[in-house]
């Protein structure tokens, strides 16, 4: 389990071989949100309890099942929590979320900023998240090294050229990528280092990103 403590409060947590769910909180007011609780949100619910955590929010950042088959389970431990998933891939789970985000929408776990981002590409509805600026959560959009699969029903090449190229290569270099797969040499990077070597955001047009093996 990786902790990062200071300006920010999150814990990746690996989920069975390769899946990450992540731990957002606010140690000051004690408020937390789930990221992708995958197949087992065991950790996750231990993480909490272990901190003394409320558990906010549970956010969905696509809705396959090995991100959020353990959903349920959490929001029945925690029935106060606030299911979060895009309205497009909202209507694929199983479970019906309680706050629908798209492009922009923002919330807050404590003094922790959370803004999202619409990311469609390996699904039609897949979300990314910046945490107070600085942690950039992406799901099966941006792994270290590659990018999500868009053979998947539901997935776009095109789409997924737009999310990487006109939105997350658009935020600073400084911001650090946590993926929701530990497919990479390293379980996060800078978004600067990915600039530079990340084959999915190297590729200048969609001619060269369809062409990427
Ligand atoms: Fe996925």
């Amino acid at each position: 389990m990786q902790v990062h403590g200071g300006s920010i409060a999150l814990a990746q947590l690996r989920i069975g071989f390769d899946n990450f769910c992540y731990v957002i909180y606010c140690a000051t007011q004690k408020k937390a949100a789930i990221v992708d609780p995958g197949f087992d949100a065991t950790k996750a619910l231990a993480f909490l309890s272990a901190h003394e955590l409320t558990l906010l929010y549970i956010i969905l950042t696509h809705y396959h099942s090995d991100h959020t088959a353990d959903a349920q389970r959490v929001r029945s431990t925690v029935p106060a929590a606030k299911v979060v998933c895009s309205k497009e891939d909202g209507q694929r789970l199983s479970l019906r979320p309680d706050i629908e985000v798209s492009q922009g929408s923002a919330l807050n776990v404590g003094t922790v900023h959370l803004e999202f981002f619409l990311t469609p590409g390996h699904t039609p509805g897949g979300i990314c998240i910046l945490v107070d600026k600085k942690a950039l959560l992406t799901g099966d959009t941006l792994f270290i090294g590659d990018c999500g699969r868009t053979d998947l029903p539901g997935g776009d090449l095109s789409h997924m050229f737009h999310s990487l190229h006109d939105i997350l290569m658009r935020l600073p270099d400084d911001v650090i990528v946590y993926p929701g797969h530990d497919y990479g040499e390293t379980p996060f990077d800078t978004l600067g280092n990915q600039k530079r070597t990340n084959k999915t955001l190297q590729a200048k047009t969609l001619k060269e990103f369809s062409m990427i093996p």
